[in-house]
Parts: C-alpha cells; structure tokens; sequence
C-alpha cells in the first residue's frame, strides 16, 4: 500500500482526483510534517494530525463503494474540519453545475427522487445542501412509536407520507471520534451493548448503503480499516488570525495535544456517573489557561487574554438550567435526579475535558426544533401523543425517531466542539451561520445576560478550538 506524503511536496498519486482536492486544501505555509495536514480557515489555520502517520488515500474511507460514485470524502472533508460547508458545497456545485456525487437525489437533495434534469432545478433541489450543508436524512416513525405525525408544513410539498420523517442534518465530523459518547446526532448507532468501535463500523456500513447506495455490505476489513482510518485523526483550530499559534506560550490548542487528550466514558460526569467516583469539574476546558496572566501588552497577548477569558466564561459563568428534557427532571442510572432548575455552566453539558461532548450518553432538549425558532426553510410536523391526545410541533423529531418515545422528541447529542472555526453553520440543524449566533442562542433560550466584551470573549475561545 503506498502511502502519499500530502504535505511534502510533489504529490504523484493515482487516486488524482482526491489527493488534487486534499493537496488543493493544504496551506503552503512552510508546514512539513506529513502527519498533519494544514487548511487556512476563516480565521487562521485547522489542522488534522494522524496518530497512523500519512494519510492513506488507498483507505476505503476514499473509495467508491456504492453506485452512485459517493465515497465518505463526498461529505467529510478536512479542510472543512472533516464535514462540508455551504461555501465549499457551492464550490462544487458551479465546478460540477450540480453533478458532483455530493448532488445526489437519495439524500443529497430537499425531496427524494427530485427532478433534477436542469441546472436550475438543481439549485432548486439542493437548496438545503447549498446554503445549510445539510443532508436529508429519512427514517420511518418507528413501530409501536407512543406517538403518530397528524401533520406536516413542508416547505418543498415532497408528498411524503405521514409515516416518515425528512430531517435536514449536517454531517457530524468524521475526526475527534476517540471521544465520542454515541455517535450520530440522535445516537442512532450506539446502542448500551456495543463499544463506540463496534458501532462505527456499523455505521460505516450503513454510511456505504444508505449515502452511497450501495447493493453489497463492506467486508469486515474494509469496515475495520475506515474506523482504524478515522479513529486515528485529531482535528482543531491551529492557528488564529488574532492571537497566533494556539501552542504559543505553554498553551494547548491544536491537535497534537489533544490527541494526548484523555478520555473513558463517563470522564467529568456532572451528574456522577465517572466510573471513578471523581467529583466534577466545571473547568472542562484548560488549554489556555497559561495565557490568563501574560506579560506583554502587544495586539497578540490581548488577542490571547481574549481567549483565555472566554475559556473562563465557558467554565464557569453560571446558567439557570431548565426545561432541559433529558437533563432537568431525568433520573439517571445511578439513580440521581436532576432539579427541574439547576445553575450549571456550558461545561455541565459540554463535559468531556478539552473535547467538550458530553462524556456519557445524554440525548438532550435544549430548544433548537421548537416551532418557535422554525425558519421558513425547514419543515414542521405536528407529532400526536397517542394515549393522551396531547400534540407537539417540531422541525425535528430527534432521538424520538429511534425510540418511539414521547420524552425524547427534539433530543440530540451535544457534539464535540473542535474544529469550530472551519466548519460553520453549527446545531444539527445549520441554523446558527456563526459562532456569534450560536452565542445569541443561548443569551435567548437561557437568558444569560452576557456583556457585549463577554459574548466576544466567548467566541474568540469558541474558534481557537
Ligand atoms: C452524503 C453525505 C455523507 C456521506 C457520503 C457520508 N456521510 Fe457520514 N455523516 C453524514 C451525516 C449527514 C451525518 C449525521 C447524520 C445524523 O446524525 O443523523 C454523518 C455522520 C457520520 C459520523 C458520526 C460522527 C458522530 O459524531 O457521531 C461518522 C463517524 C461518519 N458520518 C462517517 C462516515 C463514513 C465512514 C462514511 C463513508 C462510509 C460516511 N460518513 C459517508 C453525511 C455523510
Ligand atoms: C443544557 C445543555 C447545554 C448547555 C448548558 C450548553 N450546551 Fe451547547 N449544545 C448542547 C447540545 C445538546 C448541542 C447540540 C444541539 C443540536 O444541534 O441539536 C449543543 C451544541 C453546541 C454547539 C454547536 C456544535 C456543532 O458542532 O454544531 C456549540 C458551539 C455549543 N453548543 C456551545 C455552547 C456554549 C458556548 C454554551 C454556554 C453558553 C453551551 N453550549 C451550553 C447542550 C448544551
């Protein structure tokens, strides 16, 4: 197997059209080491490092192992911090005028089977791709489900029926998966009898069958050479335009480090449930804590107390937490019962020490699919509880669709925030375009009465993640 140094330069390689779009993503800024690779981002540089050594593009994670031309690549890309930005579908939309394999009608488009015979009507049909990044993910109301759909405003009319669901998702980065809790957003391939590698090989099946349509299972070895692949990758923000290298000064950022990161299920559990019995510590997020106290008084050092203090807000500037389903009034495994409100901080959901998932299964209700924040573009359903006659409007049903569960409409995973920088829109939905609309987000569902300096500070560390 030939392994391709993307970064030492040149790169001759058979697999042309990957590694022209992997070299075409690398920055030229000097950087040689052939572990990692360099994309400029919106506001400095993103870098991947591969514990496995050089990226291997005769992994199947690169092969065409459908029908429809599709690979993982399609839509995990490393320049886009191993997802696809509305930006870079854009790009391949006019390279390609729609017939890139990303524009595909299974899942790619608003409607299945859409009619995409011009260009213009491709625009049309990928509209949720081209300006979101978001695929259309399908899944039938589970049978037996405690609730049925009485009805749909569905912006595209796709005339589905009320049986099954069209959910626009972005694509979850295929990096950072050492610290994965459950994977997909609403934890669909986890289940309490796997390991997180057991269930990324099914997933990387059922990625193979369901986005690239293919008639043939993997093989067990190409299944267990995509996990090998993508559990080998670390992916954050390297540098910043502001506040320079996020290594400088005894810092931690960049994924070397966090490649050292340790992690188990349950680390820095909130609600106790670390299998050691180690109390948590809301200062989940330590790797700029060397900058809080610098010396200097120049543009970069305020730049990094910047950062600093928006770890510091992250960590620990308190929140009223209610009206979290899944959290607030659940009773956990160890039997503790969480108040119907709490004062917790960013960290009591984004837990995972200098990953910031949440280190155990939480599936959690934090607003997003409310019909009250409904954009024009995404459709809403109105789901019937069957024993009670009560209905809920959502965007996205969620975690419900696997469960069938009343409690768990509009639950998703908190995902892990690396990475932030090079692949915005954010939620599972797209809807916050920015960092600073992800801030505006929770300053409305949780009231948090930030300053103007705070929210700044909060983002300044968000995208030196
Ligand atoms: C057409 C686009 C597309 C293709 C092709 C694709 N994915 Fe994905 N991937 C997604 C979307 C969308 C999600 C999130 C879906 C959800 O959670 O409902 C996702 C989620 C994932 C996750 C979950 C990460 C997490 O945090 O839980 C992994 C891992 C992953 N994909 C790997 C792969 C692999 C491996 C392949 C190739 C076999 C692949 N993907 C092909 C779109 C794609
Ligand atoms: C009550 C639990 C909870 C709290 C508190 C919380 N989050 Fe989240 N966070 C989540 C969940 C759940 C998601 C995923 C939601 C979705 O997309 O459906 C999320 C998603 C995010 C994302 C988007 C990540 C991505 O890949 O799209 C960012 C960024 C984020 N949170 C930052 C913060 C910040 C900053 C704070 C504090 C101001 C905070 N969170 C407080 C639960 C929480």
């Amino acid at each position: 197997m030939l392994k391709r140094h993307l970064l030492g330069l040149p790169i001759v390689v058979s697999t042309g059209a990957v590694a022209g779009m992997l070299a075409a993503s690398v920055s030229t800024s000097g950087e040689t080491d052939p572990h990692q690779l360099a994309s400029d981002d919106p506001t400095g540089q993103v870098r991947t490092f591969n514990v496995n050594g050089a990226l291997d593009l005769d992994n199947p994670f690169f092969k065409d192992l459908g029908t429809n031309g599709r690979t993982c690549f399609s839509c995990h890309r490393p320049a886009q911090g191993w997802t696809i930005t509305p930006v870079s579908v854009e790009g391949r939309f006019v390279e390609s005028q729609g017939l890139d394999p990303i524009f595909r009608t299974n899942d790619g488009s608003n409607c299945e089977g859409a009619d995409v015979s011009t260009v213009g009507k491709r625009r049309d049909a990928f509209s949720q791709l081209l300006n979101r990044g978001l695929i259309r993910i399908g899944i039938d109301v589970p049978a037996g489900a405690e609730f049925v759909i009485d009805s749909v405003d569905d912006p595209y009319n796709c005339g589905a029926p009320l049986t099954a669901v069209s959910m626009y998702r972005r694509p979850l980065p295929s990096t950072n998966l050492r610290f994965l809790s459950a994977v997909m957003w609403d934890g669909r391939e986890s289940s309490p009898a796997t390991t997180t590698l057991q269930d990324l090989a099914k997933q990387a099946d059922d990625a193979t069958q369901g986005h690239a349509q293919a008639s043939l299972h993997l093989t067990p070895q190409e299944a267990q050479a995509i996990v090998a692949f993508e559990t080998g990758l670390f992916t954050a923000q390297a540098r910043d335009d502001r506040g320079g290298s996020l290594r400088a000064d005894g810092a931690t950022g960049g994924p070397v480090a966090l490649s050292q990161q340790p992690f188990f299920i349950g680390i820095n559990d909130p609600v106790g449930l670390n299998p050691t019995g180690a109390p948590f510590d809301p200062n989940a997020f330590t790797l700029f804590n060397p900058w809080a106290q610098p010396d200097e008084d120049d543009e970069f050092t305020r730049a990094r107390r910047a950062i600093a203090r928006g770890q510091q807000i992250f960590n620990t500037k308190p929140i009223v937490i209610s009206g979290v389903a899944g959290l607030n009034k659940q009773t956990f495994s160890n039997g503790v019962t969480v108040p119907e409100a709490i004062i917790g901080t960013c960290t009591t959901c984004h837990d995972a020490p200098n990953a910031g998932d949440h280190s155990v299964k939480a599936p959690l209700n934090i607003g997003l699919t409310d019909a009250s924040r409904r954009t024009a573009d995404l459709p809403l359903y109105t789901l019937r509880r069957i024993s009670s006659g009560e209905t809920v409007q959502t965007t996205d049903p969620g975690r419900a669709m696997i469960t069938g569960k009343w409690a768990d409409v509009g639950k998703f995973k908190g995902p892990i925030l690396r990475a932030l920088a090079a692949r915005a829109p954010y939620f599972h939905n797209g809807s916050a375009a920015t960092l600073d609309e992800v801030v505006a987000f929770y300053e409305t569902r949780f009231n948090l009465h930030l300053s103007v300096q705070e929210k700044a500070d909060l983002v300044a560390f968000l995208r030196a993640l």
